[in-house]
């Protein structure tokens, strides 16, 4: 069963959160309205062509990535999101940069319970998997909003390199949804990444952000993801791991590959797991 009382405790945190992380981003509508895009190659190539086509954005945020979609790859996006600022902000970027999207402020599984079958993609990435507390009843809502042959569209951070603290030790079980709890709730890590964040004239913003809200994180294998989808009638067509990450640098001494893109420090294995991506088809 989801547990619907942490996913609260969830969506306050990310409340503050967010507006610590839009504090630094600017414009934001200018961005889109001068042809912005925050999308990186890796999820434009998995998301393929997908102009006319509906397209479900999982845990969207403030929608810069859906508005991206909808802008650049021509797909009608619906986002969804717990957070009531994040899916504030996302309306008022629609709004104000002319990007037609709709954004639902829901948690995922009780937009599950509503959805039909209607979106021939659904995606999901950066950040998502961890806040999800019941993993068959994810699967399960994503078959249910994907129209027959639908395709869901992934692409995380590693559960591999969510196990490492910033001194890369390792403080975390690696899978089995193990709860970790945090009193420091979500925290600043567009501050913290820096010249990462997909606006790149960083402003200072909130300083010392402290997010009075704690935050609760669940851990899940690759292999409970890909059977989570498995068992919920989809068919894995692309599995892969990457050994650099996008857009986000938890660790200070993470090798800057340029365009938003880190990799492991040259004293550490340089193959380490730090995203993967999945693709899977509803076979019905
Ligand atoms: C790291 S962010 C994802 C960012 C996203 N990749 C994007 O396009 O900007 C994680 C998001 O998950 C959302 N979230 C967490 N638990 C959720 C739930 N149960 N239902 C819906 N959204 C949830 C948070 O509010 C947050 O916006």
């Amino acid at each position: 069963m989801p547990n619907k009382a942490i996913h609260e405790v969830n969506r306050r945190s990310w409340n503050e959160g967010t507006k610590a992380h839009n504090s630094h981003k600017g414009d934001q509508a200018a961005f889109f309205r001068a042809g912005g895009n925050t999308l990186f190659p890796e999820e434009r190539s998995l998301l393929g062509n997908i102009a006319g086509e509906a397209l479900l954005h999982l845990q969207c945020n403030c929608g810069q990535d859906s508005l991206s979609i909808a802008r650049h790859l021509g797909a009608t996006v619906t986002g969804v999101d717990i957070s009531d600022e994040a899916i504030r902000v996302a309306r008022q970027l629609s709004r104000d940069s002319g990007i037609q999207a709709s954004f639902h402020r829901a948690d995922i599984y009780d937009f599950f319970a509503e959805a039909s079958a209607v979106y021939d993609t659904v995606f999901s990435s950066y950040g998502a998997l961890c806040w999800l507390s019941d993993l068959a009843a994810w699967g399960r809502g994503i078959a249910g909003c994907l129209k027959p042959a639908g395709r869901f569209v992934l692409l995380d951070f590693h559960p591999a390199f969510a196990m490492l603290d910033e001194e890369w030790r390792l403080r975390h079980d690696y899978m089995g949804g193990v709860r970790h709890e945090f009193e420091s709730g979500v925290g600043d890590y567009v501050a913290l990444t820096g010249a990462a964040a997909e606006i790149e004239s960083l402003l200072p913003g909130i300083r010392d952000f402290k997010n009075p809200h704690p935050g609760v994180e669940f851990q899940w294998g690759v292999a409970e993801v890909a059977t989570a989808l498995i068992d919920a009638g989809l068919q894995l067509s692309h599995l892969a791991e990457y050994n650099y990450c996008n857009g986000f640098k938890p660790m200070s001494d993470m090798v800057d590959l340029g365009g938003r893109r880190y990799a492991m420090p040259a004293r550490l294995p340089q193959s380490f797991p730090l995203m993967f991506s999945l693709v899977a088809e509803l076979k019905r």
